[in-house]
């Protein structure tokens, strides 16, 4: 009986840290993944913007607006990050290469841009 005890109490103990290992690995695994291909202005887009609504796609607003709305809505982004996220949103609103989901404007700016 003692002996099924200490099992048990270990099978839980070795659960409980797989899992927290599990979890470390895919924060910054799965993190990373998502961001890997990502400008650092398109980084900073889908982090400081997208926890309140959905992320815009850049090709909804003109060049203009993007200033406008950077400014409004990432009153608590510095100044350089802004910057950077209005690059990215005036670079990938682009109507050449403007698609629904904006998956080619986004291809297009990482292969124009690869020191970004
Ligand atoms: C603190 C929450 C919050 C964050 C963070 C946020 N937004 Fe918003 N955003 C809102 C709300 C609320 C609305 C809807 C406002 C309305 O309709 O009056 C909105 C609407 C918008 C709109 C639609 C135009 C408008 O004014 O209705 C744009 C564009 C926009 N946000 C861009 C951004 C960008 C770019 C960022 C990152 C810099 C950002 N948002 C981050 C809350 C947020």
């Amino acid at each position: 009986m003692v002996k099924y005890f200490m099992n048990k109490q270990l099978l839980i103990l070795s659960i409980s840290v797989t899992i927290l290992i599990l979890n470390a690995l895919c924060t910054s695994g799965c993190e990373s993944a998502k961001y890997a291909n990502m400008t650092p202005g398109e980084k900073l887009y889908n982090r400081k913007c997208s926890s309140c609504h959905r992320l815009k796609s850049p090709v909804e607003y003109s060049d203009e607006e993007w200033i406008e709305y950077v400014h409004e809505y990432g009153r608590r982004t510095s100044e350089t990050k802004k910057q950077l996220i209005i690059d990215y949103l005036q670079k990938a609103n682009d109507p050449i290469i403007a698609d629904p989901n904006n998956t080619l404007a986004t291809v297009v700016l990482h292969s124009a841009t690869p020191t970004d």
